[in-house]
């Protein structure tokens, strides 16, 4: 289980990835999830995870050249896709609706990085995860269920 809205420190990148791991074994389908963080600040790090949690198929990658990236589930796990997508180069959350996925969001997990101020559009309701990285490099963590 993740505690929310408290802030847990991630001094590695193994870190990072357990936590997300942990988020995803608690997210099921329709769930949008929105990463907040500066570059490098371990938002990619955190999907690795999260595609843990939800047992899907990987790698994950930065998705920045493709926008979106669909992940299906792996047998035995929970049955839900994960749809990852950079918002750095999205014009608009609306154009997600023009990408063709072949997966329904409201029946996948959505990751969203770079999306705050545009993806909290695509449900009522949503999980932030703010990402901070510290002068010492330490990444300090937060989950909040937001509506
Ligand atoms: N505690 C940590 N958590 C996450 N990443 C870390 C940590 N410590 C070091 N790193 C390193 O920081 C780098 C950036 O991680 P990552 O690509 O996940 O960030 P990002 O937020 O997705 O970056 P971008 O803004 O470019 O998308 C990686 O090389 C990763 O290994
Ligand atoms: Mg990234």
């Amino acid at each position: 289980m993740i505690s929310w809205t408290v802030p847990v420190e991630l001094p590695e990148t193994t870190d990072t990835e357990a936590f997300g791991e942990e988020l995803g074994r608690e997210l099921g389908a329709g769930d949008l999830v929105v990463l907040s963080g500066p570059l490098g600040a371990g938002k990619t790090a955190l999907v690795r995870g999260l595609a843990r949690g939800l047992q899907v198929a990987g790698p994950i990658t930065s998705p920045t050249f493709v926008i979106a990236r669909e992940h299906r589930p792996l047998p035995g796990g929970p049955g839900v896709s994960l749809v990852h997508v950079d918002a750095y180069r999205l014009g608009g959350i609306e154009e997600l609706d023009d990408l063709d996925l072949d997966t329904d969001l409201t029946e996948a997990v959505v990751a969203v990085e770079w999306g705050e101020g545009v993806a909290e559009r695509l449900a009522d309701r949503h999980v932030l995860v703010t990402l901070e990285r510290r002068p010492d490099d330490v990444r300090v963590a937060r989950a909040e269920r937001m509506s």
